[in-house]
């Protein structure tokens, strides 16, 4: 095991990260199903959120361009109107999978599509609760995209899912809300649940006792009226900056620190990062707020199964972290990283040996050690926006050498990164 001094490195200033992606895919799904004209302020303006967008278009919703503020007509809980396309979701197993919940409770029939990385992803996990609620789901390709569903009336359902995942969650409740039935949903931990709090803040009941959600029957939903705070996700990049660098103090502002969503801030806290919340409020129904991130010498640390869920998407960029904390960091119980935009386990592990790194794979996790040697080489993102910003961290710190071979699939969720990163760095 090698020391591992922070690297070298001046980061300073202030960054408002972009809308949260989860709750930009909510909002506007919310505005569609809600009574009445809905405002989106702050949505995330990326390829993920604009295919969101473009399908419910398609489903005869009328939504402005996205831009500072969103105007969205609401057609009501039950008010879709039949596609006469395919429901195109570009690389947003997001939309896909919550959309897929909102088809199966209309009289409708829709045949979902996506790029090549979405098309591998396992779309069983929402067919099989809502085949059950009495929808009908044909693939031609496995388990992925495309996908055609046949929606009706559907059945009450109490599901306990495999996964601790908030996008099967979310199909279950969406269905749920739009077939007008009760559901509810048991998971083996705690997912993020932005879609509960949102439902809660548009004036249904929602029932949550331990890892069960509950929705009983909801007639109408308020039109949403709502800012969206910035993504604990994206701001997570920039912690990891800070916390990486030898002089460093960056502010993230407006950042959404829903509790199921901060464990890579905890995680980053606990190998050594000085991080503080401050100016903390609540806005519908999320507690959003400041984060100040300084420099610290950072120690490895282990994660297991029950905080996965809330840094899931933060895996990549803990992993690359680790490469410059003493010690071995240790990733166990995250299996789910392997269905995600790439197998997040392979593609990590892998760019990590390209650039020097000693790391090595576990079918559900992976273990990191910590150098100091500069990191130099190539990074193949398969197209996840993720691995790219991530490995655009460690190459951005001083020494190190880390050629990406698509910068732009960053535009998944963070369009303007690339600026961001050189503005704090230069
Ligand atoms: C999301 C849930 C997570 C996450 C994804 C967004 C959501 O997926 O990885 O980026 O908005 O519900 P799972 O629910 O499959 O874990």
């Amino acid at each position: 095991m090698t020391a591992a001094p922070a690297s070298h490195g001046t980061v300073r200033g202030t960054i408002r990260v972009p809308g949260d992606k989860s709750l930009s895919h909510r909002a506007l799904i919310f505005a569609a199903l809600g009574n009445g004209t809905a405002r989106i302020r702050d949505i995330l303006r990326s390829a993920d959120v604009q295919s969101t967008a473009h399908v419910l278009r398609t489903l005869g919703v009328d939504i402005d361009p996205l831009g500072d503020v969103v105007t969205v007509k609401g057609r009501g809980v039950r008010g879709l109107v039949p596609p006469t396309e395919p429901l195109q979701c570009g690389n947003s197993g997001t939309t896909t999978r919550l959309m897929s919940g909102v088809v199966a409770g209309h009289p409708m029939i829709a045949r979902f599509e996506g790029d090549a990385s979405l098309s591998r992803r396992p779309m069983r996990r929402v067919a099989d609760p809502l085949t059950k609620m009495g929808a009908t789901f044909t693939f031609e390709n496995g388990e992925g995209l495309p996908m055609t569903v046949h929606g009706r009336d559907l059945q009450p359902i109490q599901w306990t899912s495999a996964a601790a995942s908030a996008q099967i969650k979310s199909a279950i409740l969406l269905a749920g809300l739009v077939a007008q039935v009760p559901v509810s949903v048991t998971e083996p931990e705690r997912s993020r649940d932005h879609t509960e709090r949102l439902l809660s803040a548009l004036g249904a009941e929602v029932i949550v006792d331990g890892f069960t959600v509950s929705l009983p029957v909801v007639h109408k939903l308020a039109p949403i009226d709502v800012t969206v705070p910035g993504d604990p996700s994206s701001a997570a990049f920039f912690a990891a900056l800070a916390a990486l660098s030898s002089d460093a103090e960056l502010r993230l502002t407006g950042v959404c620190l829903n509790p199921t969503r901060t464990g890579f801030f905890d995680a980053i806290q606990r190998m050594g990062a000085r991080l503080q919340y401050e100016e903390v409020e609540n806005r519908a129904g999320e507690p959003v707020g400041t984060v100040v991130v300084s420099t610290g010498s950072l120690r490895a640390i282990e994660i297991g199964e029950a905080e996965v869920p809330s840094l899931v998407d933060e895996i990549p960029m803990l992993a690359c972290l680790a490469t410059r904390a003493h010690g071995e960091t240790v990733v166990r119980g995250a299996a789910e990283l392997r269905v995600k935009e790439s197998d997040r386990i392979a593609a990590v592990v892998s760019n990590l040996r390209a650039i020097g790194a000693t790391a090595e794979e576990h079918p559900d996790g992976m273990t990191v050690t910590g150098t100091d040697v500069p990191l130099r080489g190539r990074v193949t993102t398969h197209g996840d926006h993720r691995i790219a910003m991530a490995f655009g961290v460690l190459g951005a710190l001083p020494g190190n050498e880390i050629e990406i071979d698509d910068r732009d699939c960053a535009s998944v969720s963070y369009p303007e990164f690339w600026n961001d990163l050189a503005r704090v760095t230069s």
